[in-house]
């Protein structure tokens, strides 16, 4: 067996029959034509899974690297690999004056990673900027490529964790970022910024960040636990007469979204933990590993957070992050 512990940024202990690095096509060619019969799951930062025990299978770790840039008139063409750093990619294409990346600063993981769940963060998602992902089939062992509306791309959602699920290995993403800059700041903190720069909306971001975010390197998380519900305006409505202060963004004509973190919040279990995984003190959205976490600790407090959501607010959360038992994927 070997440690998966330190992979997976949650940081719970455990392990995996087999971990295999896959730095270039030539191996992830060779291992995805030879898949074993076990189970086996692919793996980026591990910033959006958590390894709730030991996994009976092969993890392939995705370590691609390799960035090329590629100018127009009117826009710079990013080819990143999977293997590469996002926040690496986003600082470097700032300080070589392409810009559009800012708000999505100091998201941990991989680039190969990011379309999966359309990452998003300070009012801006990674949808904006795909021109396309390239992924390996693993059906007819070939590459195949999607287009950014292939892609299906929705809140913390797209075709990947959907028709797709189980079937690819991303290998690059495409990234078409325009020569003219508009700055996104209508979310929280950033709408106090006056005629800001890209750096001054990077340096906001991620100040911001830091401030209300435990380090995965410090604490044990995986950032969000649970994705922001999507609700009819009706049980919204309703929601209001006993809660007028309950937060909501537009979605469309009939939906709101809401914040789980004041969900979670207002029924106390932020700085409430249960053995050695908590809610956190400064995030009620973060769920973490003291260090000392099981999970089974982990399972049993979240889905006591669900369960009581559900109970007063009539709202089914869903978990953002991957949870992984000794099989495969499970659910709350
Ligand atoms: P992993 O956890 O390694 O993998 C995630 C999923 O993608 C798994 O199912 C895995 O099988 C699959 N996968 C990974 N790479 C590939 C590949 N090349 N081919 C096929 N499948 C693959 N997310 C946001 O959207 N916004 C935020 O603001 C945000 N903030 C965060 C803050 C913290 C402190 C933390 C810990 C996480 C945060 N996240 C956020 C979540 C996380 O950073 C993103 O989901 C990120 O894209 C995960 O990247 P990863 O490489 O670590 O993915
Ligand atoms: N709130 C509380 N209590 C808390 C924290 C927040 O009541 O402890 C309420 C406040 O009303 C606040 C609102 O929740 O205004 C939203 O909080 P915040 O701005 O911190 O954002 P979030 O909805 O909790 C989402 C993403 C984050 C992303 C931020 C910034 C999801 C699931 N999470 O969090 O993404 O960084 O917005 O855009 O959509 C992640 O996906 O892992 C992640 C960290």
């Amino acid at each position: 067996m070997h440690s998966l512990t330190s992979l997976h940024t949650f940081g719970l202990s455990s392990s995996g029959n087999n971990i295999i690095l896959i730095d270039s096509f030539d191996t992830l060619k060779k291992q995805f034509t030879n898949l074993p019969d076990t189970p086996f799951c692919i793996l980026g930062g591990g910033s959006n899974t958590v390894f709730l025990d030991d996994y009976q299978g092969t993890v392939f770790k995705i370590a691609l690297q390799g960035i090329r840039i590629e100018e127009s008139d009117s826009e710079y063409l990013v080819t990143a690999a999977a293997g590469e750093n996002w926040h690496q990619l986003v600082s470097s294409c700032m300080q070589q004056g392409i810009h559009g990346l800012e708000n999505l600063a100091l998201i941990p993981g991989t680039v190969g990673a990011a379309p999966i769940q359309n990452i998003g963060a300070y009012g801006v998602e990674i949808e904006s900027f795909i021109r396309r992902v390239d992924y390996f089939d693993l059906d007819s062992h070939c590459i195949k490529s999607l287009s950014h509306d292939d892609c299906l791309f929705g809140y913390r959602d797209s075709i990947f964790k959907s028709q797709l699920a189980g079937q690819f290995v991303i290998t690059q993403v495409v990234l078409a970022l325009p020569k003219t800059w508009v700055a996104v700041t209508q979310y929280g903190e950033l709408r106090n910024l006056t005629s800001p720069t890209p750096e001054d909306i990077f340096n906001k971001v991620v100040a911001v960040r830091k401030s209300k975010l435990p380090d995965p390197m410090q604490i044990g998380n995986a950032g969000s636990f649970f994705k922001n519900p999507i609700i009819d305006k009706s049980l919204f409505t309703q929601l209001q007469q006993e809660w007028p202060e309950i937060p909501s963004y537009p979605v469309n004509a009939s939906k709101v979204k809401v914040p789980a973190a004041w969900l979670i919040d207002r029924l106390g279990f932020k700085g409430k933990k249960n053995g050695g995984i908590g809610c956190h003190p400064n995030q009620a959205l973060v769920l973490f590993n003291d260090g000392a976490g099981t999970g089974e600790q982990l399972l049993q407090f979240a889905r006591g957070i669900k369960a009581a959501v559900n109970k007063t607010f009539s709202i089914d959360l869903e978990n953002e992050v991957r949870l992984m038992d000794k099989q495969g994927l499970v659910s709350l």
